[in-house]
């Protein structure tokens, strides 16, 4: 749907990309712009740049970047329009009349009753007559009948179409089906019940809705878990298996644990806040969503190597949502379920009131790691335990555990606090140096994009110049377009971008991503964003503009004879155009 470009400037103008971003992200001020941590990958060290010249952001560790309505896309998971009718209601803007054939809207909205539907149809089986296996395969792990309906715990039959066949007789199409995941699809496109012989866990969302199955065999063969893949409202990644019960407790923590088991069993047991990562390691989209409901997170992940290596994780994860963690020590257990089982909820109990904080999780597991009785492995734990002081944020937090550190090992603080300074020093450089490799990197390597840039660097790297500049000096078109056409381009993709601002240009716009946001897809915006982070600190003048077409047409002269062959008739054509033209 396309929507009126003057309400895009309105909304724009009253959705700043500072204020947008900094209600997600922490953002600090770094001369003219703003930086933070980037949301849409796990880091430590903020990576992302907020714009205000450009009303854009773009980080250099992942190359996410966009508007404000790109960002919004992203870390809300909308698609374009409900990201502007977001950031509408934000503004308290009214939306100009929608359109009527939202159809991504509509397609949600089967899914969602698919969805419900199956969970139903689960639930039916797992309690009919002929399934009793499988219910005495939950009540024999421990789960009372409460539990299991509180849970909508299902079966799905082993049936290659029972589940198929039903909803098709609710009137759900083929294509709905395997939209919303519940069914597969063979070579032959014929469509298969995804889920067999599996006792069946729905996952719910905050609004209720079901929106995805996580299933576990019982016996026999396959994978252990199978989970349903994302779909149009489901994604794995920004959803927590139980959160819509944790969210109702009034416990200021969530207890994190690994499986579905675990949750149900904790949840049984009286402990309401535990949720858990859907058959993936945490997010970092999982710990801010976290962020927003509770202060702390106790993680009670599985004893084995796996799990403490996934603690580890987690706890990087956390650091930066300013979420305080704890770790529980499942001992004697695999895991809290069997935990509760062969010690019961009071000692679980103790065992949440005893938990330790990160750092010292992280200290006693490094420790752990050598005989501190040594001189070789108390200079060992000295350097490792360094590296977690310099992790710690809060610089009061990290005098305490290097005082309390330094006395245990009788080795003075300063020497400690000198080489937590090192590491600190150190981290500021290797960002530095991974900023300028980055933008170096977006301008050369493998680019599925726009291909061609590979081949003609230097004639892509003056066309993208050209696009930044239209972006600061967009009174220079008229004169730029005396000299050259867009077809003059060498690369495709940035011709076709170049055609779009000089559109927009045309229409009496000042250029901006936002105006763009809904004809570029998210990858193009991020480029786009790359291109204006590259040219944020230059002005340019006419001359410049002037000597970039120069470099294009040189380089357009030397297109192989390869390139020549793959031109279509028109292109073709305006070549030799030009060739003439450049001869006379
Ligand atoms: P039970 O054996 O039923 O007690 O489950 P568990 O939670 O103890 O299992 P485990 O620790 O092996 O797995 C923890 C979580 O990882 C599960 O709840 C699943 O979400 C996920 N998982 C386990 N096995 C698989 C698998 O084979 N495939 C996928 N995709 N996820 C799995
Ligand atoms: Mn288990």
């Amino acid at each position: 749907m396309a929507i009126a470009q003057e309400f895009l400037e309105q909304l724009k103008d009253r959705n700043d990309v500072e204020s947008v971003v900094s209600s997600y992200v922490n953002l600090k001020r770094a001369g003219r712009n703003l930086v933070g941590l980037c949301p849409f990958h796990n880091e430590k060290s903020p990576s992302m740049v907020v714009y205000n010249d450009t009303q854009s952001f773009y980080c250099f560790g992942c190359g996410a970047g966009g508007d404000v309505i790109t960002f919004i896309k992203k870390i809300e998971n909308l698609d374009y329009i409900e990201a502007v009718r977001l950031l509408a209601a934000r503004a308290g803007l009214q939306m100009p009349e929608e359109g009527r054939d939202d159809r991504t809207a509509r397609l949600k909205k089967r899914i969602y009753e698919i969805n419900r539907e199956t969970g139903r149809f689960y639930h039916a089986q797992l309690m009919s007559e002929q399934n009793k296996h499988a219910l005495a395969y939950l009540t024999g792990r421990g789960l009372s009948v409460r539990t299991i309906r509180r849970f909508g715990l299902g079966y799905a039959p082993d049936s290659w179409d029972a589940l198929t066949r039903h909803l098709r007789g609710k009137g759900y199409s083929d294509e709905e089906l395997y939209a919303a995941a519940v069914v597969g699809r063979g070579r032959s496109g014929s469509v298969y019940d995804q889920f067999r012989g599996r006792v069946m866990f729905p996952i719910i969302d905050l609004r209720g809705n079901v929106i995805a199955f996580g299933g576990r065999v019982m016996q026999g063969s396959g994978p252990k878990y199978l989970n349903s893949p994302d779909t149009p409202v489901f994604k794995k990644s920004r959803n927590l298996f139980a959160l819509n019960f944790a969210k109702q407790s009034a416990e200021p923590y969530l207890i994190l644990a690994e499986g579905y088991m675990d949750v149900i069993a904790l949840h049984q047991a009286g402990f309401t806040t535990a949720v858990a990562t859907l058959g993936t390691a945490l997010t970092s989209e999982q710990a801010r969503l976290v962020s927003g409901y509770v202060s702390k997170v106790m993680i009670a992940y599985d004893s084995d190597e796996a799990g403490q290596k996934a603690t580890r994780r987690a706890i990087g994860i956390f650091s930066d949502t300013g979420v305080e963690v704890k770790v529980l020590k499942i001992e004697g257990a695999k895991d809290p379920d069997e935990y509760i089982k062969s010690f019961g909820a009071t000692r679980f109990k103790l065992l949440l009131e005893g938990s330790a904080g990160a750092v010292e999780f992280e200290l006693a597991r490094a420790r752990s790691k050598v005989d501190a009785s040594t001189e070789q492995g108390k200079v060992a734990f000295l350097r490792d335990a360094a590296a977690i002081l310099s992790e710690i944020r809060n610089p009061i937090e990290r005098d305490v555990y290097t005082a309390k550190l330094a006395e245990e090992l009788s080795v003075s603080k300063e020497a400690i606090a000198l080489s937590v300074q090192n590491i600190l020093k150190k981290k500021v450089k290797d960002l530095k140096r991974k900023q300028s490799r980055e933008l170096r990197l977006s301008v050369s390597g493998v680019d599925k994009l726009n291909p061609e840039r590979a081949q003609h660097m230097r004639a892509a790297a003056s066309e993208e110049k050209l696009i930044a500049l239209l972006f600061k000096n967009p009174d220079y078109l008229d004169g730029l377009l005396e000299k050259m056409k867009p077809d003059d381009f060498v690369t495709a993709f940035n011709r076709g971008l170049f055609e779009k601002v000089c559109n927009l240009i045309q229409t009496g716009a000042t250029p901006s991503l936002s105006l763009l946001a809904g004809v570029l897809t998210d990858e193009e915006m991020a480029r786009l964003s790359a291109m204006l982070a590259g040219s944020e600190q230059m002005t340019f003048t006419k001359q410049q503009a002037f000597d970039y077409i120069d470099v294009i047409f040189e380089e357009k002269k030397k297109l192989t004879a390869n390139d020549i062959a793959n031109m279509d008739d028109g292109r073709l054509q305006d070549f030799i155009e030009d060739l003439r033209r450049k001869k006379k």
